[in-house]
C-alpha cells in the first residue's frame, strides 16, 4: 500500500483535526493533496521572469515556456498527437466542439448524469444538448444513444464520470455508422484508460479539466487532446482570438476565423507541470485506497458496484456503489449523515450540479440574455421529458470519494464505520417492513 506521511500534510489535511473533518466534505479528486516544493519551484521560474503569458516576450522569459512544456508532457503521458491547453475544462469543451465544427442547430447527445459544464459548452456554441439515459456504468447507455439520434445529431459526447469510462467501442461504432463525431468529456477521469488507451485520446477529441478539485490541478485550466491535426490547429487559434500563430509577432498574425480568449496563463501551466509528474503516484494511491475500502463494502450482500467496461482502466478516484432500492439508499444516506460520516460520499440523485433532476435553469432555459428560438424550444422539451431508466440507476447510487491523504489505518476505519452504518440502516428498514 502506498502510504502518505500524515506529518507531511498541511494542517487542514491532518486526520482527526476539526479542519480535516470539515474539509472532507469539500474534497473531490484532489491532486492538490500532493502540493509541495515541486509546484513552488515551477511557479518560481515564472515569477522570477515575470512573463505570465504563454505567448511572446521571448527574450524576457529566461527560456521558460511552461504551457508549451505542459502540452508536450500531456502528449507524452497520455499518448495523443496534439494537446491544446485552455483556461478551464469548460472552455476546453467549448473549444473542442467548435474545432469539430459543432454549432448552431446541431444536436449533441450527452448523458443525464454529468456536470453542468457539459451542457454549458454545448449551448455556448449554439448547439442543442440532447440528454440520453445512463446505465450502471454511470455513463451513456449506447442503446439510449441510438434512440436519441435524429438527422440533426452531429456529436456524441460521453462523460467519463467519477474516474471511469463509457462503452467506448459501442459509441465509436455508432459514430462510424451515422458519421458523427465523438468528443470525450474526460474532465473527471485523468489517468483512466480503456483497452490500453487513455480516456480523452480515443475520440475525435477529448478534454480534461485541471481545476482545483481534479486528479491533477493547475488551479484552473483544461486541455483539448486530439490525434487530428485540423482539430488541433483550430483549437490553437480558437483559444487565442483566432490568431494563426504564424506571424513574427502577435500583430503580424492572421485570423483565418473568429476565436476567443480561452488561454491558460504560465502560472497555471507551471503548477500543472509539477502535478503531471505526480500522476502515477496519485493513481497508485487511489487504486490502493479504493481497493481496500471496497473490501469492506463487498461484505454487504445488498451492495453491488458500478459496471466498469475495462476494470484495469478505472482511475479509482471514486468508489461508486448501488443498493437495491431508492428507499434503502435514502436510508443509508440518512444513517451516514446521522452518524457524522457522510463527508466524502455523494448521493448524486439529490445533487444540484450533477443530475438532470435538479437542472431547472436548463429545463426552463433561464439565461441572462436572449436565446435562439431553436434552442429555447429544445430546452423546453427537456422540461417535459422524463428519464425513468436514469432515475432508476441514480436513485440507488452513492459514490465515495477516495482521498490521497488516508493512511491504511484511516481507510480501514472508514470502511469499518461505513460498513456498520450501512448494515444498521438496512436492518432498520427490514425491521420496519
Ligand atoms: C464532467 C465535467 N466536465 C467539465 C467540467 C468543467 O471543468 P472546469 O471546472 O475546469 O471548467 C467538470 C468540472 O467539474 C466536470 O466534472
Amino acid at each position: 500500500m502506498v502510504a502518505v506521511s500524515a506529518n507531511s500534510l498541511p494542517v487542514f489535511l491532518q486526520a482527526g483535526t476539526p479542519a480535516f473533518k470539515q474539509s472532507l466534505k469539500l474534497f473531490y479528486m484532489p491532486g492538490f493533496e500532493l502540493w509541495g516544493d515541486e509546484e513552488r519551484k515551477e511557479l518560481n521560474d515564472v515569477l522570477e521572469s515575470g512573463v505570465l503569458m504563454r505567448y511572446g516576450f521571448d527574450g524576457a522569459r529566461n527560456g521558460h515556456w511552461k504551457a508549451l512544456e505542459l502540452e508536450k508532457a500531456i502528449t507524452e503521458t497520455f499518448g495523443c498527437k496534439y494537446a491544446q491547453l485552455t483556461s478551464s475544462g469548460t472552455s476546453a469543451l467549448t473549444t473542442a466542439l467548435s474545432a469539430l465544427g459543432v454549432g448552431y442547430g446541431d444536436e449533441v447527445i450527452m448523458p443525464t448524469f454529468t456536470f453542468v459544464a457539459s451542457f454549458e459548452a454545448v449551448i455556448s456554441v449554439g448547439a442543442i444538448p440532447v440528454l440520453a439515459d445512463v446505465d450502471e456504468t454511470l455513463t451513456l447507455d449506447p442503446n439510449a444513444v441510438r434512440a436519441a439520434i435524429t438527422p440533426k445529431t452531429k456529436c456524441i459526447m460521453p462523460v467519463h464520470m467519477c474516474g471511469s469510462m463509457a462503452w467506448l467501442d459501442e459509441l465509436k461504432a455508432i459514430c462510424s455508422e451515422h458519421q458523427l463525431v465523438l468528443l470525450e468529456d474526460a474532465c473527471q477521469s485523468i489517468g483512466g484508460t480503456y483497452k490500453g488507451q487513455h480516456l480523452g485520446t480515443i475520440g475525435d477529441a477529448g478534454t480534461f479539466s485541471f481545476d482545483y478539485v481534479k486528479t491533477i490541478t493547475c488551479g484552473e485550466g483544461g486541455v483539448v487532446m486530439t490525434n487530428r491535426q485540423d482539430v488541433f490547429t483550430s483549437s490553437d487559434g480558437y483559444t487565442d482570438h483566432g490568431h494563426d500563430h504564424k506571424g513574427v509577432d502577435r500583430g503580424a498574425d492572421l485570423h483565418p476565423f473568429i476565436g476567443y480568449n480561452y488561454r491558460i496563463s504560465e502560472l497555471h501551466a507551471a503548477v500543472g507541470l509539477a502535478q503531471i509528474k505526480k500522476l502515477d503516484r496519485i493513481l497508485a494511491i487511489n487504486k490502493a485506497n479504493n481497493k481496500l475500502l471496497r473490501s469492506y463494502l463487498e461484505q454487504i450482500p445488498e451492495i453491488s458496484f458500478r459496471v466498469v467496461p475495462d476494470e484495469a482502466g478505472d482511475s479509482c478516484t471514486f468508489l461508486s456503489w448501488f443498493l437495491p432500492t431508492e428507499e434503502m439508499t435514502q436510508a443509508v444516506v440518512t444513517e451516514l449523515k446521522t452518524q457524522g460520516i457522510y463527508g466524502g460520499n455523494f448521493y448524486w440523485f439529490d445533487n444540484n450540479w450533477h443530475y438532470i433532476r435538479k437542472w431547472d435553469h436548463l429545463k426552463n432555459a433561464t439565461a441572462l440574455n436572449g436565446i435562439s428560438p431553436v434552442l429555447r424550444d429544445a430546452l423546453q422539451k427537456l422540461s417535459t421529458q422524463s428519464f425513468p431508466a436514469s432515475d432508476g440507476i441514480m436513485s440507488r447510487c452513492i459514490s465515495t470519494l477516495i482521498n490521497l491523504g488516508w493512511t491504511e489505518q484511516q481507510t480501514r476505519e472508514k470502511g469499518e464505520k461505513m460498513q456498520a452504518a450501512i448494515k444498521h440502516a438496512l436492518q432498520k428498514i427490514t425491521v420496519n417492513v
